[in-house]
Order: structure tokens, then sequence, then C-alpha cells
């Protein structure tokens, strides 16, 4: 049986100017809509208590488990004002997958693809009017579970929070379109072989965060990390997934080995591969053959890819023994034709070939 998500409106919403003002400028993460979908869950009762409610703050126990053992996983995905006014999801089911497959990594509870669904289907129906019509503008989805179970012995909890709310953006990096630098981190790693790298876990990006402050003091926006075995081999972004283009017109991106977290816009890039001559490849590439291309000129352009990053350009990737520029700093050919083909089908400007739209309004 699947899980009703009744709403019961928000009594104070913002009203049309606030929004208004809000949409002329969202940025990312910074503002949230109304109301937001939230689902209990125990062990004796699985999921229950679902439903569309005022967004607001929760009332957690200090004991909760998820403030002292951070058992906890979340989802980033974007609705779209599509060409023809109406609102679409961007493949809706890659995201539900991948919720189940981080709630096992994590011992959290198994959310049904349709409920996961319904629930973001829900708030975006009741949130409508924040789905910014803008260009490069999105109302961007954050479902998420954790551990609310008041308890202090390390074990999978019994009670567990389940919500999606909503947050109209803009673009993710603050300099808009323009091209990114990368530090490349020797110090830190990200993932390891049986670790939690391919899970939307949140303790990943907690454990990214001080590589990123690295990254900023070499005045870079994103740092990159190596496999955490061999400190060898491109794993991804702080919070996102990378990608080579080469001369020689193929399309590369470090294979999924179970430390790579599994982009829903990784994937649709390999998809789209083709409709641009180029060949996906996925494999092991090191850093190493990474810096020697682009000294070369073999490795033409990089590109870091992901539900907030979109496709962004990569103007230079920096270590501690120097600055490796790609294609002069700007932003590429293929770069920005992929964007281009992206974003045409997620705002509903290209055909649907694919079936990758879900229609909600
Ligand atoms: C997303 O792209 O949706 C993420 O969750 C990554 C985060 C850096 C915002």
């Amino acid at each position: 049986m699947s899980l009703p998500f009744e709403i019961r409106r928000n009594p104070n919403p913002r009203n049309d100017a606030e929004r208004e003002a809000i949409l002329a400028n969202p940025g990312f993460g910074l503002h949230f809509t109304d109301h937001m979908a939230v689902a209990s869950w125990t062990a004796a009762d699985g999921w229950h208590e679902s439903a569309v409610v005022p967004y607001g703050p929760f009332m957690l126990d200090p004991a909760a488990a998820v403030l002292h053992y951070g058992q906890e996983i979340f989802e980033g995905m974007k609705a779209y004002r599509q060409a023809d006014g109406g609102v679409a999801l961007f493949r809706p089911e890659k995201n539900a997958e991948r919720f189940q497959r981080s709630a096992a990594r994590i011992a959290l509870p198994s959310l049904d693809i349709a409920d996961f669904i319904s629930s973001v289907e829900a708030v975006v129906n009741v949130d409508r009017a924040w789905v910014p019509n803008l260009a490069e503008q999105s109302l961007y989805l954050r479902p998420f579970m954790f551990a609310s179970e008041a308890f202090l012995g390390v074990r999978p909890a019994k009670f567990v929070t389940y919500c999606c709310f909503a947050s109209p953006a803009g673009a993710y990096f603050a300099s808009g379109l323009k091209p990114i630098n990368i530090w490349i981190t020797t110090t830190y790693t990200r993932a390891s072989r049986g670790g939690t790298g391919a899970a939307k876990f949140g303790g990943n990006y907690a454990a990214s965060l001080i590589a990123q402050q690295e990254a900023a003091y070499h005045g870079c926006d994103q740092v990159m990390f190596a496999d955490g075995a061999e400190r060898t081999w491109v794993e991804e972004l702080g919070g996102m997934n990378v990608y080579l283009v080469t001369t020689d017109a193929e399309l590369i991106t470090p294979e999924l080995t179970g430390t790579i977290l599994e982009g829903v816009t990784r994937d649709s890039i390999l998809d789209l591969a083709a409709d641009h001559g180029l060949v996906p490849v996925e494999r092991r590439i090191s850093i190493q053959e990474m810096l020697d291309g682009i000294a070369a000129g073999t490795v033409t352009e990089v590109f870091a890819c992901g539900t907030a990053a979109v496709i962004t350009p990569i103007a230079s990737l920096q270590t501690e023994h120097g600055t490796f520029t790609v294609g002069g700093g700007e932003t590429g050919e293929v770069t920005a034709a992929l964007r281009s083909a992206l974003l045409d089908i997620q705002y509903g400007r290209a055909e649907d070939t694919r079936g990758w739209l879900h229609p909600v309004l």
C-alpha cells in the first residue's frame, strides 16, 4: 500500500511579494518553500504518519542517534519549469533507487520508489508557485532520512524520520557559470573500498569539508579527491562527478568502483555522448595521466557535473607542483554543447526521446 501525502496547508505562507523577491535572486540553498513532506518509520510499524505539512524545524531529542552517529542520507533533485508552462522532474526514479541503496548502506529503512516519488510530487504540487520561471533556475528538492530515535547504543535506529523540502535555486557556484578552479588534495581522501563513498551519506560531505577549506586556502572553488588506497586515481570532487574530453573524442569519467557517487547527471551525460560524436568511456584514470594530458593538449576540456552543479566547466587543476590550465581557462565547446543539450531536455525545450522527464503539473 502506498503512503498518502495528505496536505496540511501552511496557515502563514509567504505572500506573493515576498516569494517574488526571493525568486528574483534565489542563490543556492538559501530559501525554503512553505511546505515539506514528512513520514515516520518505526521497526514495529514500518512507514506511517506521512503528510505534507508547513515547512518548519523538527523537535529532536538531544539523544537522537543522528546527532551522535550521523545516521543520515539525502538526495538532490530538481523540478524544472517547462517551455509549455508545466513542471517536470528529471529521472526521479534514479534518485529513488539511489536513496534505497544509500539507506541499505547506512542501515536505514527502505522507502518504496513510489512513496519517494509521490512525496516529491506532493511538495512540488503544493508549492508550485515556487518553481522559478527564469532561465537556469529550478526548484531544488532535498529528500532525506535520519535516525530520530533517542538512544546512545551504537546500532541502527528503530525510529527514523523522512522529509522532503524544496528550495528555489540559481547557480550552485556564486560565480555563476564561470569556469571553476580545482585543488587536487594529497592530504585527504574521501572514500575507500567497503566504505560509504557510493552512498549519498551526510558523513561523506562532512569529511570533505576540511579538504574544501584546503582548496579555498589555495584560491580554488572545489577540491578533487584521489582514491583512498593508492592515492593515484581520479575519483570525484567535493560534491560532484568529473569528466574529461580528449582530442580523440573520448568523454572519460572515472569508473564506478563503489567509492564514487553514482551521479544521475553523470549517467545522463554518458547517454548523451554519442549524440555529440563522443565515445563515452568509464575507466580508471590517474591524476598523473590527466595532468600530463592537459599539459600535452590531449585533454582539452574538464568539467564537473551534478544535480546542483549541472555541468560546470573547469578552468584549471592545481597541485603543490603547479597549475594546469585547461583549454585556456575558457568553457570548451563540448562542455557547452553537452550542457545545453542536458538543459534543453530538462526544461522541455528539446524532444525528450529518452523518456527522462516526469511531468508533475
Ligand atoms: C547535488 O548535486 O544535488 C548534491 O547533492 C551535491 C551538493 C554539493 C549540493
